[in-house]
This record gives C-alpha cells, sequence and structure tokens, in this order.
C-alpha cells in the first residue's frame, strides 16, 4: 500500500521487469524511485528521462491512467457504497438462511454464501473503508447473524494485506462467515442471558465449535471448501497458546486461518454492546486490550497485520479534535507511517451540535508542514448516543428491520 501510495505521487502506473534483470539494476532503480523529488512538476517524465539516463535496460515504467474525470469518479464512489451496502445485507441474508436450514435439519447449501462472498472480495480489493464502516453497524440478531458478517469482513481485510489469492480470500471468508455456526443448537436463554453465565451454561457454550464441526460433516462429499470451514470453526477459540476450548487431545500448531478468525472474532465481540455487556470497548481499547494478549491469546505477527489493516483508530471510530470538533473516521491511511492520521467526518460541532460536515484528512499539512488537525482522544459512541453506522448507511435501520422480518 505505501509503495502504492509512492507510486501515485510520481503518477507510475506500473513497473514492468523483464527477464534478466540484474541486481544492479534493482539497486538502481530502487535508488533513484525513493531519492526522487515527486513535489517538482511532472514528475513522471522526469523520473522516465531519468531512467533512460541510468540505461536500466530490463526496467520500464508505465504511466498511471487517469481514466475517469473527477465527477465520473465521485458517481463511482457513490455506486460502491451503494453496492457495499447491498452486499452487506445479501451477506446477512445469506447466513440466515445457512442457519435455518441447520436448524429445519435440511440439506445445508453454501451456493448463495459463495456468491456473496465473492462480491465482498471484489468490493474489498476495489476500497475496504465502507464496508469497514459497515461493521460498525450494531443490531442485536438472536442469532449474531451480523457479527458472522463483520468477523467476514475483518477477515478479508486481513487476508488482503496478507497478500491472498481470490480462491484463498473466499475460502478465508466463508471460514470465517461460519465460524458461529455451531451456536444455532445453544438455547437462546443462555445465547442472550443478560447476566453472568453459570459454570454448566459456560459447559454448554464451549460446545459451539465442535456442534459447528458437526454440522459441517453433514454436509454431502466434504470437500476442500468444507474442511476449512470446519478448521475456522473448531479453531476460532483456541489460543495461541493453545488454552482456550475445546480442549485439544494432542497439542498441535494452529492453523493460519483459525489464527485470523480468533483475532477479528474477538475484535468484533469487544468492540459490539451484547445483552450482557452494554457498554461495548471502543475500538482502540478492543486493540490496546488484544496487544496486551499478544503471544498469549493471538499470534504477535496476525496482530501487529491486524493493527495496520485496520488503522490505529479504526474506520467508525469517534473522536475528539483539537478544534473541539467531535468526528468519525472515514478512512484510513494506507501510508503505514501515517497510521495515526485518518481521514476524519466532522458529525458534531464545537458547540456540540450535529453537523454535516466535512471530511478532513489528518494527515494534512499548511504551508509552515504542522498538521492542520489532531486528534485529542476517542470518544465512547454509545455514551454520546451517537449511531456511527449511519454515515456508513443512510435509510440503515428501515433495511435492517426489514433483513430481520425476512429472516425470523
Ligand atoms: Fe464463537
Ligand atoms: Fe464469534
Amino acid at each position: 500500500m505505501f509503495m502504492i501510495d509512492e507510486m501515485k505521487k510520481r503518477k507510475v502506473g506500473s513497473v514492468v521487469f523483464s527477464p534478466g534483470i540484474s541486481e544492479f539494476e534493482m539497486r538502481k532503480f530502487c535508488v533513484l524511485f525513493g531519492s526522487f523529488d515527486s513535489r517538482l512538476p511532472e514528475p513522471l517524465e522526469r523520473f522516465q528521462r531519468e531512467l533512460e539516463q541510468a540505461q536500466l535496460a530490463h526496467l520500464e515504467i508505465e504511466p498511471l491512467e487517469e481514466t475517469k474525470e473527477k465527477e465520473g469518479l465521485d458517481e463511482l464512489v457513490q455506486d460502491n457504497k451503494q453496492l457495499a451496502k447491498k452486499t452487506y445485507f445479501d451477506s446477512l441474508t445469506a447466513v440466515s438462511e445457512v442457519m435455518e436450514s441447520v436448524k429445519l435439519r435440511q440439506a445445508v447449501s453454501f451456493r448463495r454464501a459463495k456468491r456473496v462472498v465473492q462480491s465482498l472480495i471484489d468490493q474489498i480489493m476495489q476500497d475496504d473503508s465502507t464496508l469497514l464502516g459497515l461493521t460498525n453497524l450494531r443490531c442485536h440478531d438472536e442469532y449474531t447473524y451480523n457479527h458472522s458478517v463483520n468477523v467476514c469482513i475483518l477477515a478479508l481485510a486481513m487476508g488482503q494485506r496478507l497478500g491472498y489469492t481470490k480462491q484463498r480470500l473466499s475460502e478465508l471468508g466463508m471460514a470465517a462467515l461460519f465460524h458461529d455456526l455451531g451456536k444455532y443448537h445453544i438455547p437462546l436463554e443462555i445465547l442472550n442471558k443478560p447476566s453472568e453465565l453459570t459454570e454448566e451454561e459456560w459447559a454448554v457454550m464451549r460446545r459451539h465449535p465442535i456442534y459447528s464441526v458437526k454440522e459441517l460433516l453433514r454436509l454431502k462429499g466434504i470437500h476442500e471448501l468444507a474442511i476449512r470451514v470446519m478448521i475456522g470453526a473448531f479453531e476460532h477459540h483456541l489460543n495461541y497458546d493453545l488454552s482456550g476450548y475445546p480442549k485439544l487431545a494432542h497439542k498441535r500448531n494452529l492453523s493460519l486461518l483459525g489464527r485470523i478468525v480468533s483475532i477479528v472474532d474477538c475484535y468484533d465481540a469487544l468492540t459490539s454492546s451484547r445483552v450482557y455487556r452494554r457498554v461495548a470497548y471502543t475500538p482502540d481499547q478492543a486493540l490496546q486490550y488484544m496487544l496486551g494478549q499478544s503471544g498469549k491469546a493471538f499470534d504477535p505477527i496476525l496482530m501487529k497485520i491486524f493493527v495496520t489493516a485496520i488503522g490505529v483508530y479504526p474506520i467508525g471510530t469517534l473522536v475528539l479534535l483539537n478544534t473541539e470538533e467531535v468526528g468519525v473516521v472515514f478512512s484510513t491511511s494506507p501510508n503505514p507511517d501515517k497510521g495515526d492520521r485518518p481521514k476524519v467526518k466532522v458529525v458534531l460541532d464545537s458547540s456540540g451540535n450535529e453537523a454535516d460536515g466535512p471530511v478532513l484528512d489528518l494527515s494534512e499539512t499548511d504551508e509552515s508542514g504542522r498538521f492542520r488537525c489532531e486528534i485529542v482522544k476517542t470518544i465512547d459512541a454509545t455514551q454520546y448516543n451517537i449511531d456511527v453506522a449511519k454515515y456508513f448507511c443512510q435509510q440503515l435501520w428501515t433495511t435492517v428491520s426489514l433483513t430481520s422480518e425476512a429472516t425470523r
């Protein structure tokens, strides 16, 4: 992402390496690329000239094609946002359908779910900010459909950072979407109990990974995908140090897929308010807590990748700015050095009135090189009764009520 950002500054669309390229040429290219001042006019032409002078025979650069006019681009962004919303709700329906067939003991079909995961992947690859914003959607369905879709989106965002192919992303997405499939067997009184669970109730709750695997074993013809989904379901409550549940008879390493799902599952659980825990962690509190568990509950390298994938201030975080305005994080910076400087949409003005304010880029500096705006602290959206998801999805609640009606 950093490299893409730097290429854009130089108006470079692609770099082509031909067979036979030498280490010397690579080094020379890196030096020229790194020392190039992209603030001067005509960056591409100057860069091309420098490469020609250096006589790098096995290396070529191609210009960045700006295909869409500014106006067309805005429309495209709008269309993408609409599409992201539709896919989010299609995913909810797909999960509820599968859960329903589990309940009625009908044959489970993954066909529809596979299709929606495909669309989620396509959209995440284009622009992940709207979908990540939608994971802040907090409605309390009985069977955690929302949670399943959120875990899927977060897992895909991580898989993308890990350079997964579409095929592997699809397996990861499906495993994440159905990690809690077995929860259908847990009585609602336990699942939605407003107080602490008793030891007996916990024992029932801890069985849901096994229930998921049992359900998946009923599928006709165990294929590769079903096995991946089983692994995700079985391992998602096992910790990196192999504590957690279900208890293992033999110690063995957890799969990469399982380690990813366990991180994103925990993050979504912590940041959502549940029946038994009305006040959720703010995204940065959740990250801080989870980083404390790095190496114990979670794979330390994957934890680092997770933090860079969703940013120090993840999309949807409510922040107080030094201008005394309150904003919601809209998109994170692709540049890891600026991970703490996202784009923020102002939602409350300095006197605390609701405002449809501008989107501020906190990485922007003024003429003297000072940042224009700073984040003072994060704010708990539930305390201020601010529904963050509505900034990513208007008319949200009408759609949600229709969806949950349909899935009942
Ligand atoms: Fe679970
Ligand atoms: Fe879960």
